[in-house]
């Protein structure tokens, strides 16, 4: 037998504040399939990020019905239970747990969803529901709506319209309650000293994955349940590669190496970049790359408040590096003519940062209706500058091939400016040089 480890109360209040916005209309959920990683062996189950935030509910197999202000208004279709299944793979909450554990009002059998569904769904005006995410409830879905239509009679009614569930719950999940800060300040707080223990542990001759190790050995340690996304540990030229997840290789003597790692807490993601020596010593070349990349950074991460546009920041690191690169004769011409011709993205060919939450590219709308939208308070983002020279690029300066930096810190937006939820790992080329191969 389980128990739910969190508060209830936080989903059914999510519901409600969602409600407010769906009246007449219904919300439906699914989660996510289960995957097959090897034959009979699966991938680690990790919950539909909407799906968590709306119930709490951890299992696959699973759909959400909302009908704000009618009865039943919370309905979810589940996993039957099974005890022989149960033996092999674990509790299962079954209907039953469903309505008893998770504040549910009805829960059914998910084989009764073709049935239910269409009786739910009859006495709503719209449907929000995100399409293709989930093929096979997509199917079943299809079903539930020409059976909705089919009981209108001659009524003239056609289908049920849909609209899209996704941007409705990412604009809830992109400015962040009390109790999510809580949680991703702990998610930061692994991240950051993950990488510290990652920082202290490198030197010449360990390898990517080993690193990869002592991150993942960290966040377990400390209560996070997985990683974010996978590990980027990459070490010389690998790091010019964005998102390297090989990690196979040896850090060697005078390379540099990239971190980009985070720790999941209750669903809750950390993102952190650090790159610093694989010998604690940053080379002359290395320190002029690396301190054009930090003074850029911390530029934009000064910039922020309430009121800037998510725009301004991507524009302002734009600009910014493409200055870096003139600098270190990476680009030639006028600047504006660069930029105009994208030029810079042959160094930098990602954007400033992105929204963070249960997703590492968390949901939430950067535009409404053409405009860039405004930031407000508690909503959390990245702020990650980089460059990367391939070491194969003959038209760079020979002494900078090879390089490729990131940093990467996780904001919060204050009523007045910023929080940097992960500024307790070091950053600064001499706090760097202090840590780096010191355990
Ligand atoms: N870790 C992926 C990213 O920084 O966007
Ligand atoms: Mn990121
Ligand atoms: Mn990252």
């Amino acid at each position: 037998m389980r128990k739910p480890t969190f508060d209830m109360n936080i989903f059914a209040e999510r519901r409600k504040k969602l409600g407010q916005e769906i009246a007449g209309g219904a919300l439906v959920v699914g989660s996510h399939p289960e995957l097959v990683r090897n034959h009979d062996v699966h991938f680690p189950y990790r919950q539909d990020s909407n799906m968590f935030y709306l119930t709490g509910w951890e299992e696959p197999d699973s759909v959400l019905i909302y009908r704000p202000g009618m009865k039943p208004e919370t309905v979810m279709f589940v996993r039957r239970k099974d005890p022989e299944r149960e033996t092999w793979d674990g509790f299962r909450y079954g209907p039953e747990g469903c309505e008893r554990e998770f504040k549910i009002d009805k829960a059914y059998h998910i084989d009764e969803f073709a049935k239910v569904a269409p009786q739910l769904l009859k006495e709503v005006d719209r449907v929000y529901y995100r399409l293709y995410k989930n093929h096979e409830l997509d199917e079943r879905m299809q079903g539930v709506l020409e059976s909705v239509r089919q009981m209108q009679g001659r009524t003239g009614y056609g289908l049920l319209s849909i609209h899209d569930a996704d941007t409705l719950i990412g604009e809830m999940r992109l400015v962040k309650s009390e109790y999510e800060l809580t949680q991703m300040r702990e998610a930061c707080e692994i991240t950051a000293q993950g990488h510290l223990a990652a920082m202290h542990f490198t030197r010449p001759g360990v390898t990517e994955r080993q690193v990869q190790g002592v991150l993942a050995h960290h966040f377990f340690m400390k209560g996070s349940a997985r990683e974010g996304y996978g590990y980027i540990v990459a070490s010389g030229n690998n790091a010019t590669t964005l998102h390297y997840n090989f990690n196979d290789q040896i850090c060697k003597d005078g390379d540099l190496l990239l971190i980009d790692a985070g720790a999941e807490y209750n669903y809750y993601t950390g993102d952190i970049t650090r790159t610093f020596p694989v010998n604690g010593k940053f080379t002359d070349e290395q320190a002029r790359v690396y301190e054009a990349v930090l003074k850029v950074q911390k530029e934009i991460i000064d910039f922020v408040k309430p009121g800037i546009v998510f725009k301004d920041l991507h524009e302002m690191g734009t600009s910014l590096l493409t200055d870096a690169m003139l600098e270190l004769g990476l680009l030639s011409g006028r600047k504006d003519d660069l930029i105009q011709a994208l030029a810079q993205k042959k160094y930098y060919p990602h954007g400033i940062g992105h929204w963070l939450g249960l997703d590492v590219h968390d949901a939430g709308l950067y535009f409404k209706k053409g405009e860039p939208r405004p930031i407000e308070a508690n909503m959390c983002f990245t702020v990650e500058p980089g460059i990367y020279i391939p070491a194969d690029d003959t038209s760079a300066p020979q002494r900078y091939r090879g390089i490729g930096i990131r940093i990467e810190d996780n904001i919060r937006v204050t009523s007045a400016g910023s929080e940097n939820m992960t500024s307790s790992v070091p950053k600064e080329i001499a706090d760097l040089e202090k840590v780096v191969g010191k355990a």
